[in-house]
Parts: structure tokens; sequence; C-alpha cells
């Protein structure tokens, strides 16, 4: 499919949709703690975005997965299924990655929680991920090039000596989930789709401790490192601007555009 341009009118609804997703881990935080499991998590977020927001939960029956966040603790890059059975401990790092629908439009976003006694060189790895992310939303603007996104990544993880996960990627959304194009995350720089305004997609870069190799568990969505070291994920959904970028999951934490 080629890559829509989408309207004013239908930035509006994303802006919408961005808003309420990056409102759900907003309201989460609290609750991310020692003891909790990541079923409880879940059942709060699909209790919040049913009741509270009146959207619609994207995972959720999504290619069969079976509940409305991934939970992604430690070494599980993405696509972690909540579970009862998964508790958290005071020295665990967890991605959630909230996607919602809202009046037709997607709205997907995730970040990192460190735990209070989450070691130093995990922390690192997540801040060193976040970076990743800004730096990439940064060079956003018409004209610049898929492989430019790709590319500053890229340095940035390996320069850290990281590794870049290459199985998963960023992608269009719109009133799709997985819209074209995919937003690879490593390249070559003056390489790949140029950006024009009206373009919206996301940027998750997931980044490894170790090496960039993967692994699917057998219950075919949770995503592992192949070396059991850790991995850290963040995601914006964003849309290309007559002059750079907006970014439609803002937190209030968060200080962009930069
Ligand atoms: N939110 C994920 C993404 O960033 C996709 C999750 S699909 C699911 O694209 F089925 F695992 F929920
Ligand atoms: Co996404
Ligand atoms: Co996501």
């Amino acid at each position: 499919m080629p890559v829509s341009i989408k309207s004013p009118e239908e930035i509006a609804k994303m802006r919408i949709a961005g808003r309420l997703a990056a409102e759900v881990l907003e309201m989460i935080e609290p609750y991310v703690q020692p003891g909790i499991s990541t079923l409880e998590l879940d059942t709060i977020c699909h209790d919040y975005m049913v009741d509270v927001q009146k959207a619609i939960p994207a995972c959720l029956n999504y290619r069969g997965f079976p509940k409305t966040i991934c939970a992604s603790v430690n070494h599980v890059i993405c696509h972690g299924i909540p579970s009862a059975n998964k508790i958290l401990k005071n020295s665990d790092i967890v991605n959630l990655d909230i996607t919602v629908i809202k009046d037709g439009y997607y709205g997907d976003t995730s970040k990192m929680f460190c735990l209070d006694k989450a070691p130093e060189h995990a922390q690192r790895l997540s801040k060193v991920a976040q970076e990743c992310l800004y730096k990439a939303i940064a060079i956003v603007k018409p004209g610049a090039r898929l492989g430019d996104i790709g590319h500053i990544i890229q340095v940035h993880a390996e320069g850290n000596h990281y590794s870049v996960v290459r199985e998963y990627c960023g992608h269009g959304i719109g009133t799709e989930f997985h819209e074209d194009p995919q937003v690879l995350h490593y390249g070559k720089p003056g390489t790949g789709l140029v950006l024009e305004e009206g373009m919206t997609f996301t940027i998750e870069p997931m980044v490894n401790a170790g090496k960039q190799h993967t692994k699917l568990k057998k219950d075919g969505w949770t995503v592992e490192t192949r070396d059991g070291r850790l991995s850290a994920q963040w995601e914006h959904t964003l849309c290309v601007t007559s002059d750079g970028v907006e970014v439609l999951t803002t937190r209030n934490e968060e200080s962009l555009p930069f």
C-alpha cells in the first residue's frame, strides 16, 4: 500500500487518540510497583480505556493477541503477554506498550518503567533507548528520509555498545494499526522514503544490552533476547508537519519538541 498523507481533520483525530494512549501511560505509573502482576496492570489499563476514555483497546484480539497491553519485562524485547504469574520485582525494568482506537484512529506509545532497585546498567540502557527515540524524532521534517532516522538510532545505540533489534520496526499508523511505511531503527543516511507533511508513523527502537538477536517464544508473541540480556524500548506516534514534527503521544512529564 502507498504511504497515506493525512488531512488536517484526520490529524486532529489522531491527536486525540495519541493523547489518550499517552494518558494511559500517565495513569498507570503509580501502579507500576513491586508485587503487582502484569495482568493486574493490564486489567487497570483495559478498564480505564473502556470505562473512562470510551476508547477501544487496539491490541485485544489483534491477530489473536489475548490482552490489552504489551508488558515486556527485562530480557523480553516486545509483545510480552500480561500474566498473573509475572509479578514485578523491585529490580525489574518493564516496557508497557499502549495502543488505543478512538473515533477510528489509532494512537500507539510505550515507555520503560525502571523499578526502585533496578541496577544502574539497566537504567542506563533504558535512558539510551529513550535518547535514540528523541534523537530520531528531532530530525523528522519534510525532506528527511527514513534511512536518516534508522541511522541516527543505530549510531547512538551502537556508540553506547548496545545493539538494535532488526526484526521489529516502527510503522505508519492511522485508521489501521500497522500501515506503510516500515520504519527501521537502523540504516544509511540519505536513503529510503522521503518524508512529507501529513505522514503519520511510529518510531519505537528496541535496544539490547547484548546482541541484536531475538527469539520468539512458543506462545507465538513474546519476543526475547536470544542471549538473555536486557532490552529496552520507547515509542511515540508522530506526524510530519510543514516544517518539522508533532509528537501525538507526548506525556506531561516530557518536554517536546526538542
Ligand atoms: N503496540 C505494538 C506496536 O508498537 C504492537 C503490539 S501488537 C500486539 O506496534 F498484538 F502484540 F499487541
Ligand atoms: Co507501534
Ligand atoms: Co506500540
